[in-house]
Order: structure tokens, then sequence, then C-alpha cells
């Protein structure tokens, strides 16, 4: 029986079909992989992960759909696994945004011959964004995908330069913000959630690092009010 995919991985297995050759790190259970050859969005995966116990997982699935052939497990920490120019495209999905930054940032030469990156951070996306714009990558492609409450973020990169002009794209992502994506305003009002969450945990707090969260967190809320109404209107 062919693999079926949640609406978030369904966006990501989008953002990266007509690729031949990618690596999907952090592969996990292995679905994603999976799904694209099945479905053959992509000719030939390498999926990896840090920890045998997933990679494990992966490899039952994919022997069981018989595409060893395929789809090949290494197992390593992010890019360390891949050659320079190795794969024609990268997905590092379900992750922590600082987690992705730095598994860039850790084997540069690798990074620098990717054709195209499907990012899909669970936090710090902005981190991520500057990231991107800091090393010679533009975002060519950004989409949402909702699951119950959650709003998550797929970002897609290619090498090139970009520039962004307001702080809050960095925030929101320009083309949510651009074209209006009909899941923006989730969005925005997740991102609310979590900073009221935020706040309420450093209210009353006398510590300058409490303080500073309670600020920046009380400022980021008001923003996304501004933006929040300018949409409803
Ligand atoms: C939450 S799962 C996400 C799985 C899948 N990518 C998805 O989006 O559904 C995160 C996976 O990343 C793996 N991981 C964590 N740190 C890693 C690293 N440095 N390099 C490669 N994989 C890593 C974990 O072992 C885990 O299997």
């Amino acid at each position: 029986m062919k693999i079926k995919l949640s609406p978030r991985l369904e966006v990501i297995a989008d953002c990266v079909a007509g690729a031949k050759l990618i690596a999907d790190i952090g592969t996990d259970h292995g679905y994603l992989p999976v799904y694209l050859v099945e479905n053959a969005m992509v000719s030939r995966v390498i999926a990896s992960d840090t920890n045998w116990q997933p990679l494990k997982k992966a490899e039952k699935i994919i022997n069981e759909q018989q595409l060893q052939k395929q789809i090949e497990t290494r197992l390593g920490s992010g890019l360390s696994v891949l050659k320079p120019g190795e794969v024609e495209a990268v997905v590092m999905a379900g992750m922590g945004g600082l987690l992705i930054r730095d598994l860039l940032e850790a084997q540069p030469e690798v990074a620098r011959q990717l054709k195209k990156l499907v990012l899909q951070p669970m936090n710090n996306q902005a981190v991520l964004r500057k990231h991107l714009e800091a090393t010679g990558f533009r975002i060519i492609r950004e989409d949402l995908a909702r699951e119950g409450d959650r709003v998550y973020e797929v970002i897609v990169a290619a090498p090139g330069k970009m520039i962004m002009t307001n702080p809050l794209e960095y925030e929101l992502g320009f083309e949510f913000y651009t074209s209006k994506h009909p899941l923006l305003l989730h969005l925005i009002e997740r991102k609310i959630f979590l900073e009221q969450q935020i706040v309420l945990n450093t209210e009353g707090k006398t510590t300058a690092v409490a303080t500073k969260q309670w600020q920046e967190s009380s400022l980021f809320i008001e923003k996304l009010n501004e933006v929040k109404r300018c949409l409803l209107n």
C-alpha cells in the first residue's frame, strides 16, 4: 500500500518535486523519501539521520516498499553525510531553526553547492531567513501547512541574492505576507499565542533576561496585531 503523508509533509514533497537526487536530512520515519519515490516525484533519495533508531525505522519501511535501489540510508549528522555537489536539493524538516542553521553552517562546502533547500523549521524561522540572506541564498518560495492548531512554515531557497527590507518579512515570510496566503491569518494568530505564553511566563520577573524577553514579546505582539488588523480590513 502506498504511503499517505500529513499536510505538512505533502507541502514539503511538492516543494522538492522534480529534482533527480535529493537528501532528506533527519528523515526519522522515512515517509517523505518513500512517498517521493513511489509517486515518481524524485528519482533517488539519500535518507539520513544522526540517530540509528530512526534510521532503522526508515530502513524497515524502505525494505517493505522494496525501494532499496532508489533510497539509500546514511547515518550521520546534517550535511556531513554528503559530498559537495552530490545531491541537487536537500530537505531539512521538523527540526528547530537554530539546528537547521547550525547544520548548514557546519558544512559550508556542501551547502554552497546545493541548488535547492527545502526547510521546515519548527521555530526560530526569522533566524533561519536571516542566515539564508547572509550566506548567499534567496527564498524562491514559501508555503504554509496546517495540522490542527499548528501552522508550519516551509521555506524554499536557491543560490542568489536577497535583501529583506521589512523586519516583519523575516518573521512572517515575504511570500505569505505579499501573497496573503490563505493560512497567513492562522500563522499570525499562532505566533501571537506563542508570544503571549512568553509574556505570561516572564511577567513580574525582575531579571534582566526576563524583562528583555517580556518587552520584546509585548512589542512583537503589537506588530502582529497591526498586521492582523490590516489583513482583516
Ligand atoms: C522531529 S523528526 C523530523 C522527521 C522528518 N524530517 C519530518 O519532518 O517529519 C527530527 C529528526 O531529525 C533527526 N536529527 C536531529 N539532529 C540531527 C542532525 N544533527 N543530523 C541529522 N538528523 C538529525 C532526529 O533524530 C529525528 O529523527
